[in-house]
């Protein structure tokens, strides 16, 4: 039982496999590797880069996946055939660490619908498979698909015959969905028991998530034994997708007090892989996901604002930082007290007398009544209407001009008058607001980190006027800089050029 026994879980990412194959999220090759590239940040044990044999788009990815990515073991899938096994390796070929990951279906309703085979045919055919893959690489994993709809007595035949083979993971996928906690761990407490040789391998355990259990069903595993997790980023995959990793890792992290057990991840690293999964792929997060849901540390209700502010523990059971969000959300809206409020007031550099504080609380609230959320450029408004002491004009746009076009490299320049004269810059860019925004940061010498650009018509028609708010960071201040136009690109010059006066 020594394997077994050890209580750290390896994560086997199948973002680029099992999170690819589902409706919309396939990826070019250079995305695949941007991903990759992020899973290595991650510290993932094993990125399951395709499925060569599929197509030469897969076989490729792989391949370069293999070339380029170095630290954890990249794995292909393969049929249970030579020649699914042979392609596989040959796209492994450059990889440091490799692994074949080799699947044939075990279940009745598979062995007799799809594949037409008898359980002895399909017993021979697992063992067969894994033997031709160790000819290949020294380590092989093998999935008996809809395991959890698996004869348990024929699974731990099959799990026999692929160990002497010479296979050193085995997963029990649950390829459909249909598996529940309670007899997904005792599926594991079963063969981790009754099979032979179970003491030399890892058991891993595979979820899909269409009862809403991946998450459940791969800690149940966990706790009966398995020490592999194969899962994907923000959950994509297969039909309601695949066992989250961001889910698993930190409700390992957060109940080690339950599991006692630790992964290799940088959980630092969970936000932005999270983030690059959802850009590259398109597919969004619901914004009350577990982890990684835009709303997963916003807090809006009064009660819930003044007790984190005054412990956060109160209301949070882990911190923002420790997925790599800089701070929690307080949403601030109707819900919000006096409490949530200050503290905006205070992080956004405002610093009120009382009296100041009372207006500006009960204007907030006039506001709250009429608007769902209110963010920071409106607080930054209220206080501005109160005073002009905030808005010190140390920059302001006398010109601009922007060439861009399909065939042409944006170019921007920017004219300031400044409080010791003109000084004009011209830049390129990946787009026309990029070049805007950095001939901005060459006139004014400055390179502020931007966190959120919000464009809005003020009314309906394409000439209505424009108005747009730039979140910006620099030197641990965050201002929120504004401008309107009819003139969409120099709305957001202006807003830019507004937030740099209030650094
Ligand atoms: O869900 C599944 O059964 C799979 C296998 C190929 C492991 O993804
Ligand atoms: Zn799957």
């Amino acid at each position: 039982m020594e394997m077994q026994e050890e209580n750290y879980v390896r994560i086997f990412d199948t973002t680029l496999r099992d999170g690819e194959q589902c409706p919309g999220a396939a990826m070019s090759e250079d995305e695949k590797i941007e991903v990759a590239h992020q899973l290595a940040k991650l510290n993932v044990d094993v990125i399951e880069a395709g499925f060569p044999v599929s197509s030469p788009i897969q076989f490729k990815a792989v391949e370069r996946v293999s070339k380029e990515i170095a630290g954890p073991t990249i794995a292909a899938l393969a049929r249970a055939t030579r020649g699914d096994i042979e392609v596989a390796a040959q796209a492994l070929v450059h990889a440091p660490k490799k692994r074949i990951h080799t699947f044939l279906a075990t279940s009745p309703i598979h062995m007799k619908h799809k594949l037409g085979k008898t359980p002895a045919e399909v017993l021979k055919q697992s063992a067969e498979a894994v033997r031709i893959a160790r000819e290949l690489v020294d380590d092989v994993e093998f999935s008996p698909e809809d395991g959890t709809r698996s004869e348990w007595e024929f699974l731990r035949e099959v799990c026999e015959a692929v160990i002497e083979a010479g296979v050193s993971t085995i997963n029990v996928p649950d390829t459909v969905g249909y598996s529940t906690p309670e007899t997904y761990g005792k599926l594991f407490e079963y063969l981790i028991k009754n099979v032979k040789g179970a003491d030399k391998i890892i058991f891993s355990a595979h979820c899909h998530n269409d009862l809403g259990l991946g998450t459940s069903n791969s800690l149940s595993a966990v706790k009966n034994g398995a020490r592999q997790i194969e899962c994907t980023i923000n959950g994509i995959g297969e039909r309601a997708g695949n066992t989250a990793m961001e889910e698993v890792v930190m409700a390992l992290q957060t109940r080690k007090d339950l599991y006692g057990i630790t992964t290799r991840i940088d959980a630092t690293q969970i936000a932005r892989a999270s983030y690059v999964v959802k850009t590259i792929t398109g597919m969004v997060v619901q914004p009350n996901k577990a982890i990684v849901g835009s709303n997963a540390f916003a807090h809006e209700s009064g009660i819930h604002q003044d007790g984190v502010i005054k412990n956060r523990e109160t209301y949070e059971i882990m911190t923002p930082q420790s997925i790599g969000l800089k701070s929690n959300k307080m949403v601030l809206g109707r819900h919000s007290g006096r409490a949530g409020f200050k503290d905006r007031v205070i992080r956004l550099g405002y610093n009120p007398k009382p009296e100041e504080f009372d207006i500006a609380y009960t204007r907030f609230l006039e506001i709250a009544d009429k608007k769902k959320e209110i963010f920071d450029e409106d607080l930054i408004s209220l206080f501005t209407d109160q005073s002009t002491k905030y808005s010190i004009h140390k920059y302001k746009l006398d010109y601009y001009q922007v060439t861009t076009g399909s065939q042409t490299v944006p170019t921007a320049t920017i004219r300031l008058k400044t409080d010791s004269g003109i000084v004009e810059e011209s830049t390129t860019g990946n787009g026309p607001i990029d070049a805007i925004f950095r001939s901005i940061e060459k006139a004014a010498n400055i390179k502020p980190l931007l966190s959120r650009l919000i464009i809005s018509p003020v009314t309906e028609g394409t000439d209505a006027l424009a108005e747009a708010s730039v979140t910006i960071e620099h030197d641990g201040i965050t201002v929120v800089g504004k401008g309107s136009s009819t003139d969409t690109l120099e709305a957001i010059a202006i807003s830019y050029i507004d937030a740099l006066n209030r650094l």
